[in-house]
């Protein structure tokens, strides 16, 4: 790394010097203060002829000289030809690919995390294999997640996890009223746990939320400071945890649930107050601006059974992809046995997929007991049944979702007994996967039906 910075600086002063007598011998002094930094970027497709082989695209967008730099993870510096660039990795593993853009304002990085199995380079960095009787080893090419708890990371909720998930989403405690309890203080002992728990067992971490009215401080509802200082205290705090968690969570809702029920207008939060009706795109922005390879999500609930609010929803989707502000869309999916209807829930992902976003189902569970029938004391075999049958039809729309808007399906816990949905409706349910000993319910098979 320390050629490469050497090497930064001799390409710094050649392009001044270029740059001053690159013009019929009229000498122009480029003042570096004069220029934006180019932001390095690129994307990568599998060959189609060899599973080992990637084609690289340089898609760094800018205005002026710059010049762009490979790192195929030697750390030896390739000069980026015209055209796509070919690398072939053969040993199973993961390889970080870099790009280095260098203009007159100095340089910036991209990167990419590239995962080899047995079979090849694996799609969406999901790579299959694994047994197939287990949920990650039965999808194609895209994760399986749950949500943790920094204290059920251990145990039978540790050997399930690893057995049968590649993803993990923190159930509450990478949320601002956990990282960030007062202003200037900073909690990051919960969210140090879960992050290194996936980036210990090679599980991808997906952030949630940044920003969501229901997690917010009472001090950052309370603010004292002017709308600026508000703000910029709002970069503060996203910057910090992305700084901290960068390279180790792969992806992050930055904002979460921002649509009214019944208005469809954005929930009139303190962030709206605060930062405006374009505070969405400022807290996105934000997030780019610290990390250009981290995956950007918008997540919200009832996209499928609430045509008018998945139709908001992806207005806002439409205003962040204009700012290449965004990289995916999640659904909760916080359903019933019962509904919504299998063609609903196509709807969301017809919408996502026709913007080139990832589909992340986000939050799983199936309710066995809508009608609310505080009798309940067991799961009936016909309720397990019909559960069963809207799992697996979750997991074959998702199985159909072309591979490049794959992302990963999530159920919202783990055994049936920890589901929020418990306190939050205040009767007996079963929405879960595994019953209360961590036993598979026929809904697991159901899942694992569903991705053949
Ligand atoms: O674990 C502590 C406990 O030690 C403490 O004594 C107790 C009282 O303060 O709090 C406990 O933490 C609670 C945690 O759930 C675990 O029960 C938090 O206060 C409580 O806020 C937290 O609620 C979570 C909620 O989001 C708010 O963050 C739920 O677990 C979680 O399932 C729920 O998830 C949301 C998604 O983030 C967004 N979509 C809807 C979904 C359901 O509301």
């Amino acid at each position: 790394m320390k050629n490469f910075r050497i090497y930064k600086l001799l390409a710094f002063l050649i392009m001044l010097v270029i740059s001053a007598c690159d013009s019929d011998d009229e000498v122009i002094y480029v003042s570096p203060s004069g220029t934006d930094l180019v932001q390095a970027s690129f994307t990568y497709s599998i060959s189609t002829t060899d599973p080992n082989v990637i084609l690289l695209n340089n898609t760094t967008q800018g205005s002026g000289d710059f010049t762009s730099e490979w790192d195929f993870g030697t750390g030896d510096l390739v000069p980026d030809e015209p055209g796509l660039e070919e690398l072939r990795l053969d040993g199973v593993g993961s390889y970080t690919i870099k790009l280095y853009v260098t203009n007159t304002a100095g340089f910036t990085e991209a990167s990419e995390t590239v995962r080899v199995d047995e079979d090849g380079v694996c799609p969406n960095s999901v790579c299959g294999g694994g047994d197939p009787s287990t949920l990650k080893g039965s999808a194609k090419n895209f994760s399986v997640g749950t949500i943790v708890r920094d204290n059920r990371l251990t145990g039978m909720h540790d050997e399930v996890i690893r057995r049968d998930f590649n993803n993990i989403t923190s159930e509450y405690q990478m949320k601002m009223n956990v990282m960030y309890p007062s202003q200037g203080t900073y909690d990051f002992g919960p969210s140090d746990a879960i992050v290194d728990y996936g980036v210990a067992n090679g599980i991808d971490v997906h952030g949630h939320a940044l920003i969501w009215h229901n997690a917010t401080p009472s001090w950052v509802e309370n603010f004292a400071g002017t709308d600026a200082e508000f703000e910029a205290m709002i970069r503060d705090y996203i910057t910090t945890v992305l700084e901290r968690y960068k390279g180790k969570v792969r992806s992050w809702d930055v904002v979460n649930e921002a649509i009214e029920d019944g208005s469809n207008a954005l929930r009139n939060s303190v962030f709206r107050q605060r930062m405006g009706d374009d505070f969405i795109e400022k807290c996105y922005q934000m997030a780019r601006d610290v990390d250009p390879d981290v995956l950007l999500f918008y997540n919200d609930y009832n996209m499928a059974s609430d045509s008018g609010k998945r139709a908001a929803m992806f207005a806002i989707a439409d205003r962040l992809k204009t700012l290449n502000l965004i990289d995916g869309i999640g659904a909760q999916l916080h359903i019933s046995y019962n509904g919504p209807a299998r063609g609903e829930i196509q709807a969301v992902v017809d919408g996502t997929v026709s913007r080139d976003l990832l589909m992340h189902f986000a939050e799983i569970d199936i309710r066995t007991n809508p009608e609310g029938n505080s009798s309940v004391t067991a799961l009936s075999s016909e309720r397990a049944l019909l559960q069963k049958d809207k799992y697996k039809e979750l997991a074959e729309i998702y199985t159909d979702i072309p591979t490049a808007n794959k992302f990963a399906f999530t159920v919202w816990g783990l055994k049936d007994n920890e589901s929020w949905l418990l306190d939050f409706w205040g009767v007996p349910d079963f929405p879960l996967l595994f019953d209360d000993n961590f036993n598979p319910k026929p809904a697991y098979e159901g899942v694992i039906e569903g991705f053949q």
